[in-house]
């Protein structure tokens, strides 16, 4: 686990949108696992700066989201397609066929999820997963006590998610309660991970995911156990890491051939 700290959300983003960049390079039909939320709206503007300006191509690139909220149709402007629509792929040369984000009109969510599980894997896998993280320790929607052999599938979403993701609604009432989420071993088994947290009201929640113990009650704790993950993180939120200074002091002397 890489935890890099950088002076602000901005610094970070480019720092992620550069891991992309060098993966488009070397694979340009890369399969990329996207989230939503205000975590990587900064990422996603950088990419679309970068699509412009033709320091990177997404047209050979297949995406699948992370969740989607059961009961919002895509054109919704609170679903995560509608979110993904607006702030990146519109603005991006990726094929529009080759996104995908769970349908929260699916009639079998069962098998809707099966189906979205088998088409990670026709793709090849997730090369590269974007995450952010909930305030209760969770990743996609995974939420405290998702088991961390989970796959894609329905899960209820707490009730301090629905607080924290109304400023999005018109009221909490509005807020659906289930979603469908890729699950937390779903997750691991993409090859290179990169969650993004900013923030003084993600600080304890980040100390706790990355110096605690493993646990299902902080689902992001499992990424402890992957061997390619990058932490960006502003100075804020990593503000209670203990390790900070170390974390700092690998960061500036990364051999260059690590750099990115
Ligand atoms: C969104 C997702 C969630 C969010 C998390 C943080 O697709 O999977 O895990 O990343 O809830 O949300 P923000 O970034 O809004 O603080």
């Amino acid at each position: 686990m890489e935890v890099i700290i950088q002076p602000n959300p901005s610094d970070c983003a480019a720092a992620g949108a550069r891991i992309i960049g060098k993966l488009l390079e070397a694979k340009a039909n890369a399969v990329l696992g996207l989230a939503t939320g205000s975590t990587p709206l900064p990422l996603y503007g950088e990419l679309v700066r970068m699509n412009r300006a033709g320091e990177v191509d997404f047209s050979g690139v297949t995406s699948f989201n992370l969740d989607e909220y059961i009961g919002l149709p895509g054109d919704h402007p609170c679903s995560y397609r509608y979110f993904m629509e607006q702030e990146l792929f519109k603005d991006i040369n990726i094929e529009p066929g080759r996104t995908h984000v769970p349908d929260g009109l699916a009639d079998d969510v069962g098998e809707h999820c099966r189906a979205y599980e088998q088409a990670i894997l026709d793709c090849g896998g997730i090369d590269l997963q974007i995450l952010g993280l909930g305030s209760d320790g969770h990743i996609g929607f995974n939420e405290p006590g998702s088991s961390l052999g989970s796959r894609t599938r329905i899960k209820t979403l707490t009730g301090e998610t629905r607080e924290d993701n109304a400023r999005f609604f018109d009221s909490i009432e509005e807020v659906p309660r289930h979603c469908i989420t890729m699950g937390v071993a779903t997750i691991m088994e993409c090859r290179q991970i990169v969650l993004f947290a900013f923030g003084e009201a993600k600080a304890e929640i980040i100390a706790t995911a990355i110096e605690g113990p493993v646990s299902a009650m902080v689902p992001a704790s499992a990424l402890q156990m992957h061997p390619e993950v990058k932490i960006l993180l502003d100075e804020a939120a990593a503000s209670r890491l203990k390790q900070k200074d170390y974390y700092k002091e690998v960061f500036a002397g990364k051999p260059s051939w690590q750099c990115f």
